[in-house]
């Protein structure tokens, strides 16, 4: 037996530190901010313990609790008074994510990113503007060059209320396009835009639906989200946002799509973020409660793991928790 190459040797808790290739920082880390307009006080998201919605007027606070754990970015997300067919009030200047993005960034130092999408905004819960017919007919959809203009619209109002950066998450084909068109005419050219780049039509949404309000009235959303079973699909999906310039490329979700995540790193240059959704923080929270996993163990093991697999930046309900121990 040959043992002249022994692994084990930088294995000792000397050397680990020394030799070990990932390293996850708070700083990697963004928090994701429910601020509902229909509240006036907090109100916990039962699937998703340790988050709630929290109304206008609390956003400030709860922005510096995440930031007091060392968590210096934010993913704000919306649940407006109203909704209608064409999501109007997710362009408001007065709409919930406007008040609070312009609050939090008067009075904290913390990085917002809003998400630019339609779903919580729609009454029917897609993520734009429906085809004629679409109500009655499952082959019919989101109209994809009609949503375009509105995502514009969404981009500029963030940005206009003080966003750092702006994500569009419809999966509509040419919104990087029109995002960052919209964006420099209205005078914000320096206003990066992270594309939900590779998003699949994922059943792990299934909390986040409830948490924003945002599940699809009938039918879902395969007809714009990407199928799960494909992978090569997602680098070209992902090209065509960087040739529309997108800034920082996203795959989402995290876990189930780690594969897809080490490809967009190794095919591209730009920064490589990777949603850690809701479903995959849920799980964890369940098994935990069941005492059949150590929570605080398995959040970082996945935090980890989706570093190593290489993202840059992680969006995750745990960046508070796991921000706090390292
Ligand atoms: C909006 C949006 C969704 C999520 C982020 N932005 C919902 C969806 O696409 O159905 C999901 C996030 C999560 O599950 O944590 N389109």
């Amino acid at each position: 037996m040959d043992l002249t190459n022994r692994p084990r040797r930088l294995r000792t808790d000397g050397v680990r530190p020394l030799v070990s290739e990932t390293d996850l920082r708070a700083s990697d880390l963004v928090a994701p901010v429910f601020v509902d307009a229909t509240a006036d006080e907090r109100v916990p998201i039962e699937s998703m313990p340790g988050h709630e919605r929290v109304p206008v007027a609390e956003s400030v606070a709860r922005v510096r609790e995440i930031a007091e754990k060392g968590v210096e970015a934010v993913m704000v997300f919306g649940v407006p008074e109203s909704k209608d067919s064409e999501g109007s009030r997710a362009w408001a200047d007065d709409g919930v994510v406007q008040r609070a993005v312009s609050r939090i960034t008067d009075r904290t130092d913390v990085y917002v990113i809003t998400d630019v999408c339609m779903c919580e905004y729609t009454d029917h819960g897609h993520c734009g503007l429906l085809e004629d017919g679409a109500r009655e007919d499952p082959r019919m959809t989101v109209d994809n060059d009609a949503t375009l203009e509105a995502l514009g619209r969404i981009a500029v109002s963030h940005a206009d209320a003080g966003a750092d950066m702006v994500a569009p998450s419809g999966m509509m084909d040419g919104m990087v396009a029109a995002v960052r068109a919209a964006l420099d005419a209205a005078g914000h050219g320096n206003l990066p835009v992270m594309s939900y780049a590779a998003k699949y039509e994922s059943a792990f949404y299934g909390p986040f639906r409830d948490a924003a309000d945002g599940a699809p009235a009938f039918g879902d959303r395969r007809h714009y989200q990407m199928d799960p079973a494909n992978a090569r699909e997602a680098t070209r999906e992902v090209r065509l946002d960087v040739e529309q310039g997108a800034d920082v490329l996203m795959v989402k979700p995290a876990l189930p799509y780690l594969d897809v995540v080490a490809a967009v790193r190794r095919e591209f240059d730009h920064p490589v973020a990777a949603y850690n959704v809701s479903g995959e923080y849920a799980m964890l929270h369940a098994a935990a409660e069941k005492g059949w996993l150590d929570l605080e163990a398995v959040a970082h093991e996945s935090l980890l793991s989706i570093k190593r697999a290489g993202s840059d930046l992680i969006l995750t309900y745990f960046a508070e928790d796991v921000a706090e121990r390292l």
